[in-house]
């Protein structure tokens, strides 16, 4: 914050920052010299930037579906397996946040049926947009892309019965204030699953080390301190280099 305050244009900086966290909507603040002041209402983003290429208003989605939808990579080569892990029913109303591409908008589509709720949430309004237009065409009515901030869900309470977040966690930048919003989201009885990466100094990959912030007991400590239990991980069987945990909303 030093910088801030030698900053020249500090004037206009302090206004355009004082309008941003006076309105909801607006979640960062990219003035030079604020890069790191972060509107998030309760707490500082854990990983600043961490979300830039989903944000660009030129993401490229094709691109994106070559990355995430291709079976080098294990989320995909797994994905029934792990549609069946979640067991979801007819009628249920289930969020995929940080739905992406739409990996796993058909099967959930189909699991929760006519008389259940798909939301489809990412902050990409690019991908959100490319999961309407797809859940349109294939005439999924349960289906509601939507796009939410980066702090916040933005459901109504009670709303849902299953939130899912697929190597999502680690890209939340308050994963404090997203995970309250998550189960204020969650009906009573509802659940988390979370599948993310196994992060292991001296076992895991560089690539997952380096963009990875954290290991499943850091994560769980976190979700626990939003108001959830851990009830135990279920092994999918294709998935060696992530797990999959489940978390029950801790009434009261
Ligand atoms: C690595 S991709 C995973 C996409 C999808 N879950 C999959 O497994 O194919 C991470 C996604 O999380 C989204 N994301 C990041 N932070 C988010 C947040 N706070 N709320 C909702 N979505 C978020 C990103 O925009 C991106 O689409």
């Amino acid at each position: 914050m030093t910088h801030m305050i030698r900053h020249p244009r500090r004037g206009l900086a302090r206004a355009v920052a004082l309008a941003c966290l006076l309105s909801a909507g607006c979640r960062s603040i990219s003035t030079p010299g604020f890069e790191q002041m972060t509107a998030s209402k309760h707490e500082a983003s854990v990983r600043p930037g961490v979300n830039e290429p989903y944000l660009d208003p030129n993401l490229d989605v094709a691109q994106w579906v070559n990355r995430f939808e291709v079976e080098s990579r294990e989320i995909y080569e797994a994905r029934a397996e792990i549609v069946r892990a979640v067991a979801l029913r007819p009628g249920h109303r289930v969020a995929d946040i940080g739905a992406g591409t739409g990996l796993f908008l058909e099967p959930f589509a189909d699991a929760v049926g006519a008389t259940g709720r798909l939301y489809e949430l990412d902050i990409s309004p690019k991908f959100v947009e490319h999961i309407r237009q797809r859940a349109a065409r294939a005439g999924l009515t349960q289906v509601e892309a939507r796009q939410c901030p980066e702090d916040s869900v933005n459901l109504p309470a009670g709303s849902i019965d299953i939130a899912f977040i697929c190597d999502v966690y680690h890209h939340f930048e308050y994963p404090h204030s997203t995970m309250t919003s998550i189960r204020n989201a969650l009906a009573p009885g509802g659940e988390v699953v979370l599948i993310d990466f196994e992060r292991n100094p001296g076992q895991s990959r560089p690539w997952v080390l380096e963009h990875v912030r954290a290991g499943r007991d850091v994560f769980t400590k976190e979700i626990e301190a939003a108001g959830f239990r851990l009830l135990g991980e279920t092994t999918v069987p294709g998935l060696r280099e992530s797990y999959f945990l489940r978390f029950r909303r801790v009434e009261g």
